[in-house]
């Protein structure tokens, strides 16, 4: 980008369709978000809906963000996308936006791996208490993705643990359809959970304390369904129950992840929460409180970053166009891009 000196991101890897506009020192001059409500009669994400809904609203949401940052795409420097993981048709909806802007303008595509954009955003400059310097560890806890990443550097990462069954984010949603509550689950589990008593129900913590840092959700869940079937149990403290499960369980693991990194030589000096989970209270709480214990940093960046937005995508180009990071126009939309198959940009071109 040594042209101009802005960029232009775009997030529609799932249901936010979102753009954003950032300087090069990552500030935010101007971004759109909206979180579609074209779900909510089917309690869960339709992949060709949220497809078409991009479809419908990036254009305006880009010309909006635009607006917001006072520049004109002409002065734009370059273009980013999430090209993946996510679904398929909302990825080359938003992608093919990129591209062809991009192409329009004469700039270079930026091909961002939404998974490095959650782990990077911590690093946005305002985000968090102290400088995220590498190493970290980074527990991702959103609707798709449950994973204990060792951020290395930009494009090094290191898959340490994560889901065997569903996500962080998943179970929380389950788990608040069998209450009886809306979609998304997590944030009104948690308003419900507020009001209850987590000891008053007794639910299981699977895998604490096993080696490793993977998890399980599916078993707490069924538990869940159990205690809702035999209706003895107030649905406040069912669901202050199961939040404190989820945040011991992310805890414990936390722990055994953070031990993971020692062992090999990468000691960490700062956890970071990110993914729509972080967003729970209670998680944020158990995940600082082993922090503390372990003596190194915490950072959970406010919850507008946890959530999917465009703002970490256009940080994540960033990082990359500064270690030489080139055009991605041929870079095609996946759905499936594990964070392990990431290189840092000097040696991708090698
Ligand atoms: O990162 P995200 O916006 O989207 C992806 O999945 O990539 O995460 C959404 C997930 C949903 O499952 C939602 O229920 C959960 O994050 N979530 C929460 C809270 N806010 C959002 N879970 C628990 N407590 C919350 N306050
Ligand atoms: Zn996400």
């Amino acid at each position: 980008m040594d042209r101009m000196d802005y960029l232009l991101a775009i997030e529609s890897s799932c249901d936010e369709t979102a753009a954003a506009v950032l300087d090069t020192q990552g500030r935010v001059l101007g971004e759109t978000l909206l979180s579609q409500m074209d779900h909510l009669p089917y309690g869960g994400v339709v992949p060709e809906i949220a497809a078409r809904a991009h479809l419908a609203h990036l254009p305006g949401l880009v010309d909006k963000a635009l607006r917001r940052a006072g520049i004109e795409a002409a002065a734009l420097g370059a273009v980013a996308a999430s090209t993946g993981p996510g679904l398929i048709g909302g990825l080359i909806v938003g992608s093919s936006f990129g591209k062809g802007f991009a192409l329009s303008l004469g700039v270079p595509f930026i091909a961002v791996n939404h998974i490095e954009a959650h782990a990077l955003s911590p690093r946005l400059p305002g985000v968090s208490e102290r400088e995220v310097a590498f190493p970290y560890l980074l527990m991702l806890v959103s609707g798709g993705h449950c994973q204990c990443v060792a951020v290395e550097g930009v494009g090094r990462y290191r898959r340490l643990g994560g889901t065997i069954d569903d996500a962080a984010g998943e179970a929380f949603d389950k788990a608040a359809k069998l209450l009886g509550l809306g979609w998304p689950g997590g944030p009104a589990l948690e308003r419900l959970a507020a009001t209850g008593d987590a000891r008053a129900v007794s639910l299981p913590r699977p895998l604490l304390g096993r080696p490793g840092c993977d998890f399980s959700f599916s078993g707490l869940k069924t538990a869940v369904a159990q205690i809702v079937a035999r209706g003895d149990a107030r649905a406040e403290d069912i669901a202050a129950g199961f939040q404190a499960a989820v945040a011991d369980v992310l805890a414990d693991r936390a722990g055994h992840a953070l031990a993971m990194m020692r062992q090999t030589g990468s000691a960490p000096g700062l956890m970071v929460v990110a993914g729509g989970v972080a967003a729970n209270a209670a998680v944020r709480a158990a995940l600082r409180t082993l922090a503390d214990a372990e003596g190194i940093g915490f950072s959970a960046p406010p919850q507008r970053l946890c959530t999917d937005n465009a703002v970490m995508v256009g940080w994540a180009a960033l990082e990359r166009l500064r270690l030489g990071e080139a055009d991605g126009l041929a870079t095609p939309a996946r759905p499936r891009w594990p964070l392990d198959e990431m290189r840092p940009p000097a040696e991708m071109g090698a």
